[in-house]
């Protein structure tokens, strides 16, 4: 049975939390060590402080309705400067900000159960009020259908691979 759960805005008080679902994310698309997993944890809790509090970063966290309700998965939205440009048809023109959605994850308990796609439904609601005329997203696996089934689409992004000495290689499924 589905457990009740609300959705709720990320506030300050959840850098730590929502930089533990990013590293669990990261883990389970195999994509950590276990000797980076505590580095990536400490800098994406600072870049969350930070974030949030800016605005460069809104997040919703997914909670079970009774005490001490606790967090079951998140998702968020990372803000950025859109060069104006055409949409795919070149027909419209697209001025405003590019949200890129960011840390979709749910806790292996309660996967499977529509918790990521009422994130993604809160989410993609909120995104025009906030001046977001760009939603994108780098697709893992476990989450390409959902996404396929909310209207995404893949298009001709290409990454370029890590420059030889950086700290924390850029990711091209987030
Ligand atoms: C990807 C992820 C966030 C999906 O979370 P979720 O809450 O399980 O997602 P949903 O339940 O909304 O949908 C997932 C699937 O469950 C199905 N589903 C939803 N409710 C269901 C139910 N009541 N019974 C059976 N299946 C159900 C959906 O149809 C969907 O199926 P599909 O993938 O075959 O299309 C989760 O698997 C996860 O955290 N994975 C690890 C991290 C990751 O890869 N994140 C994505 C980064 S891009």
């Amino acid at each position: 049975m589905t457990a009740s759960y609300d959705i709720r805005l990320a506030t300050a008080l959840d850098s730590l939390l929502l930089a533990e679902q990013r590293v669990a994310m990261f883990r389970d698309m195999g994509r950590t060590t276990p000797e980076i997993e505590q580095p990536l944890l400490e800098s994406c809790a600072s870049y969350f402080t930070t974030a949030l509090a800016s605005g460069e970063y809104v997040g919703w966290v997914a909670e079970l309705t009774a005490p001490p309700r606790t967090a079951i998965g998140g998702a968020g939205v990372q803000f950025r400067p859109l060069l104006p440009r055409t949409d795919p048809s070149g027909q419209l023109l697209l001025v405003g900000r590019e949200g890129l959605i960011l840390n979709v994850y749910v806790d292996r308990a309660h996967r499977r159960q529509g918790v990521a796609r009422r994130l993604m439904d809160t989410l993609i609601r909120w995104a025009p009020g906030a001046g977001i005329v760009r939603l994108v997203l780098h697709a893992a696996p476990d989450g390409r259908r959902l996404y396929e089934s909310l209207g995404f689409f893949e298009t001709n992004e290409m990454l370029f691979p890590p420059f030889t000495g950086a700290t924390v290689g850029r990711s091209d499924a987030e």
